[in-house]
């Protein structure tokens, strides 16, 4: 599956179409966990430099609240639109991890991040989370 990351991503790409225009349909996937398939990821390649010794650029990654309170651009995540969050973008550009550290982002955890924040429901109040 690897030689068709393209295919793979596109694939994803029309499933997020098609379930906004049709909406309950989606729900039946399992929509990543937390704790079991986002966390490991940001552990291996995001912690060390956001989480409990480091917060660089005031960022907190080690957990969903910390992110949505974000760092000193804003919320990291955006609910419910893995476009407009920022952690998505810097992760699609290549910004982050930084270019430096051994082990990049890869498509397949990249699309899994991307499906987690489209899964979340969006706030139902506009009050900022502290
Ligand atoms: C080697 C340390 C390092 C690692 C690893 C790292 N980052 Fe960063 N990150 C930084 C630094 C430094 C900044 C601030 C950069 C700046 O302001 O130009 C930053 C900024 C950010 C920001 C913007 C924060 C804000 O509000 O401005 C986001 C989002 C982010 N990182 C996401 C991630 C994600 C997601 C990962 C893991 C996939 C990751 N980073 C891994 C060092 C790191």
């Amino acid at each position: 599956m690897l030689i068709r990351p393209h295919a793979f991503l596109f694939g994803l790409l029309t499933c997020g179409l098609a379930s906004t225009s049709t909406g309950a349909d989606d729900k039946q996937v399992v929509a990543p966990d937390f704790k079991r398939d986002v966390l490991p990821i940001l552990d291996a390649k995001c912690l060390h430099c956001h989480g409990a010794k480091r917060r660089d650029g005031k960022l907190d990654m080690r957990s969903l609240e910390s992110m949505l309170v974000g760092g000193v651009s804003g919320p990291a995540i955006k609910p419910g639109n893995a476009q407009k969050s920022l952690l998505i973008e810097l992760i699609h550009y290549k910004e982050m991890p930084p270019k430096k550290e051994p082990a990049p982002v890869t498509n397949e955890e990249l699309a899994l991040l991307r499906k987690w924040i489209t899964a979340m429901p969006a706030p139902t109040t506009l009050a900022p989370i502290r």
